[in-house]
């Protein structure tokens, strides 16, 4: 896989004057059965999450609210996508390390997942990954 595989996915958008609504199904608009969610919140001014890879997690990332930088590498080639808009979601497919920065004030990433939560699915060293990807 490479960053060229990340994608922005435009999410279907119900606009009401009462506040907008967006959804997602799996396999309709995203390619993978939904296992898992969760989402990151709370996050200090200057801090930054992920700085990892997956060996077989597929992800989508959503800025439920605010916004925040995912910077992608392949181990080649490194692309950077910033969210803010509640009815995107960045598609990310396995193999790919990642690093979240620059979260506003009240930001919430929430992460659709293809796996349920498994240590020995991460890649954690920076050398590791770099021999994964070749
Ligand atoms: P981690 O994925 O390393 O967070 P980030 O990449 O955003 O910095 O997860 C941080 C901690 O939370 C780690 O101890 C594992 C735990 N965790 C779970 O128990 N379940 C989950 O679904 C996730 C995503 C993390």
């Amino acid at each position: 896989m490479s960053v060229s595989d990340c994608r922005i996915l435009q999410l279907p958008v119900i606009p009401d004057e009462r506040g907008n609504l967006s959804f997602v199904e799996e396999h309709r608009h995203i390619p993978f059965e939904i296992k898992r969610v969760y989402w990151l919140y709370d996050v200090p001014g200057g801090a930054s999450r992920g700085a990892h890879a997956h060996k077989r997690l597929q992800q989508l990332l959503i800025a439920a609210s605010g916004s925040f930088r995912v910077t992608l590498d392949d181990g080649k080639e490194k692309r950077s996508f910033f969210l803010n808009r509640s009815y995107q979601g960045l598609l990310i497919p396995p193999g790919i390390w990642r690093e979240l920065d620059d979260f506003s004030s009240g930001a919430v990433c929430m992460v659709l997942a293809s796996e349920l939560y498994d240590p020995e699915e991460y890649i954690r060293d920076y050398q590791e990954f770099l021999e994964f990807s070749r």
